[in-house]
Order: structure tokens, then C-alpha cells, then sequence
């Protein structure tokens, strides 16, 4: 396989794409999709400030660099989860995954002179997500939903607190294909209208984006192994045997037959979504959103937020 663009041998194959492109053109071409992404779908400019939620994972770390190579104003976020020490929900994770992750984030940010904001969930609210976890009786002896629940409340508080523009995560294409995939298989209508690149400032909530969302993962791992990034391979002990990453098994496997089926499936659904082709664009549930009692963030029942509820079925004053 020969380089596209300069004809010298080939090192990244995109058979989705049918091109294929030597180290040094790669590492141009994904900064380059990466900018048409941003203006495609508006969102931020050269002006705004934008705050990177850093997991020291290969896609968020290389979307740091990225828009940094674009010249964009990118600081970092890093959550401590503190998934680390062994407890009776964390059989193997001795790995110290947390500690591990936020020594490469740390590194990464000095390394280039980036400013990283660091906060820590057990400093914060005195648990760390394992623990609050179990002494919430959320999530069926697996952290995964209250650290989902943590990490949103968490990452649109700090932005919103901290004055930033635009947060923007690391989802990639396999990731925005397997949650479509089983938004799609339950027909969740609330979440598919709400998937997308970029869901836009509204009362309460900073603007959310995910410039990523049209590379597929093997794309992202190219570019940080080309680019010299070092990340964190392991994925969260609590991940395996998650339905997400079934979802992307099933998908990968499909993709393996007929390359491209993971992005056509995604870009039709945006542009379906866009043409107003697929739901008649029903009032957004935030217009019945009431700020939660303790921490003020939106919410749609009255009274608490999923996140305060769970601190408090934890006893954790908020
Ligand atoms: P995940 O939900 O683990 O698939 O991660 C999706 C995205 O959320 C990542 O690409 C990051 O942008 C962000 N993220 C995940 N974990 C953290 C963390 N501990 N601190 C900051 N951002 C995170
Ligand atoms: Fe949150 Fe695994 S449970 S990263
Ligand atoms: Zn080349
Ligand atoms: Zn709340």
C-alpha cells in the first residue's frame, strides 16, 4: 500500500475510506478533518475557550493535541474517580487504574506547558465512585452508572464554574456508533434527539462537543501512537462485559464484512436527524427543566438531581 499523497509506503490503511497514508501525512490528515468537523458542525472558535475532559486514554489525550496543534485555547480537565484501590466491587483493579491515568495526564500537560484543572471526586464529596457506588445501592454492584452520573455533573459544573466556552470529550466514531446502536434498539427518542456532535448551551448547561465522533477508534490509536503520546491501555476494570461494549463487538463485526457500515450508519442518522427526517422535532425537555435544590444544575423532576438523590441515598452532604 502506497501513501496517497506522496507515494511512499503506506502505514495507516482506511479501507472505510479506501486511502490509505504514510506516518507523516496521517499525522497532517487527522488535524485537518479534525478543523473541517468543528466548522461542519460549529463547534467553538479561535476565540472561545475551550476545556478538554482528559481521561489519559488515547482518544481524549489526542484530542488535546490536536486542538492545540490548531491553535485552538484548550485547557484540560482530569476527574480522580479513584479507581484504584481493591474493594469488594473492584476484584482485579489493583492496577491503581486512576492513579495511572492521571500520572499520564499530568505528564502530557507538563510535557507540552498545558494548563490541566484537577479535581477529585473523593476530596470533593468525601467518597470515591466505587464507594459511593456501593453506599448508594445504584448500579446493580457495578460503578459504571453512578461514574457516568459523576462525570457529567462534574464536567458541565466545572465548565460552566470556571467560565469555559465549550467542554469537549473524546467519543469517537465506535463510541457514537455503539450508543446510537442501542438508542436505536430501544427506539430511546430522548436520546436520540439529543445524540449528536454537539448539544448546545442551555440554561444551566455548558455546551458539550465531541470533535472525534467521525474517527473510528483504530484511527485515534494511529494517531497517539504516531504522534509519541503515551496513554493509559488499559481500559476501567469495571468496563468488561459492559452492554457498550457488546454493542461495539456487534459492530465491529459487521464492519469487518463491509468496511464504512459504522460510519454510514452514524452520518445518515445526523443528516436524517438534520433534515428533520426522522422525528417530528418534538419540544425539548428542557423546557420543563427546574434547577435541582442543592446544587442548582438542571434537572428534569422537581425537587433533587439524579446527582444529589444519589449523594444522598449515600449520605453525603453535598
Ligand atoms: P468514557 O465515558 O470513559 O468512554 O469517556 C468518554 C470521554 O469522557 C473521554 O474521551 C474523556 O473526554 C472524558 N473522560 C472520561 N473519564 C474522564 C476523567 N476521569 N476525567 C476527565 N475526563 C474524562
Ligand atoms: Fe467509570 Fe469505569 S466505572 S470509568
Ligand atoms: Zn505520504
Ligand atoms: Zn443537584
Amino acid at each position: 500500500m502506497k501513501c496517497k499523497k506522496c507515494g511512499e509506503k503506506a502505514s495507516v490503511n482506511m479501507r472505510q475510506h479506501r486511502m490509505a497514508l504514510c506516518r507523516d501525512h496521517f499525522i497532517e490528515w487527522i488535524p485537518e478533518q479534525t478543523e473541517r468537523f468543528i466548522r461542519k458542525y460549529r463547534m467553538f472558535t479561535r476565540d472561545e475557550r475551550i476545556l478538554v475532559a482528559v481521561s489519559g486514554g488515547k482518544d481524549s489525550l489526542s484530542l488535546w493535541d490536536i486542538l492545540v496543534r490548531l491553535g485552538y485555547n484548550a485547557d484540560g480537565l482530569y476527574l480522580g474517580l479513584g479507581i484504584d484501590a481493591p474493594t469488594s466491587l473492584s476484584a482485579g483493579s489493583e492496577i491503581g487504574y486512576s492513579e495511572e491515568s492521571h500520572r499520564i495526564t499530568a505528564e502530557f500537560a507538563q510535557k507540552n506547558g498545558l494548563k490541566l484543572h484537577v479535581v477529585d471526586i473523593e476530596k470533593e464529596y468525601g467518597h470515591s465512585i466505587p464507594v459511593l457506588s456501593q453506599i448508594s445501592h445504584r448500579g446493580f454492584g457495578k460503578p459504571c452508572s453512578v461514574c457516568g452520573l459523576t462525570k457529567r455533573h462534574e464536567m458541565n459544573r466545572i465548565a460552566r464554574d470556571l467560565g469555559y466556552d465549550a467542554l469537549a470529550t473524546g467519543h469517537n466514531l465506535d463510541d457514537e456508533a455503539a450508543v446510537l446502536f442501542g438508542n436505536t434498539l430501544n427506539w430511546d427518542a430522548d436520546y436520540l434527539l439529543r445524540q449528536g456532535p454537539v448539544l448546545p448551551e442551555a440554561e444551566g448547561l455548558a455546551r458539550k462537543v465531541k470533535p472525534l465522533c467521525r474517527f473510528y477508534e483504530r484511527e485515534m490509536t494511529a494517531y497517539a501512537i504516531a504522534r509519541g503520546i503515551e496513554y493509559i491501555y488499559d481500559e476501567c476494570p469495571f468496563a468488561e462485559g459492559a452492554t457498550q461494549v457488546f454493542y461495539k463487538e456487534t459492530l465491529n463485526r459487521l464492519e469487518n464484512t463491509r468496511p464504512g457500515v459504522k460510519l454510514t450508519f452514524y452520518l445518515r442518522f445526523l443528516e436524517a436527524k438534520q433534515n428533520g427526517e426522522l422525528f417530528v422535532e418534538k419540544e425539548t425537555a428542557q423546557t420543563h427543566l427546574h434547577p435541582c435544590e442543592k446544587c442548582g444544575q438542571p434537572t428534569s423532576a422537581p425537587g433533587l438531581c439524579s446527582f444529589c438523590r444519589m449523594l444522598e441515598k449515600a449520605s453525603v452532604p453535598s
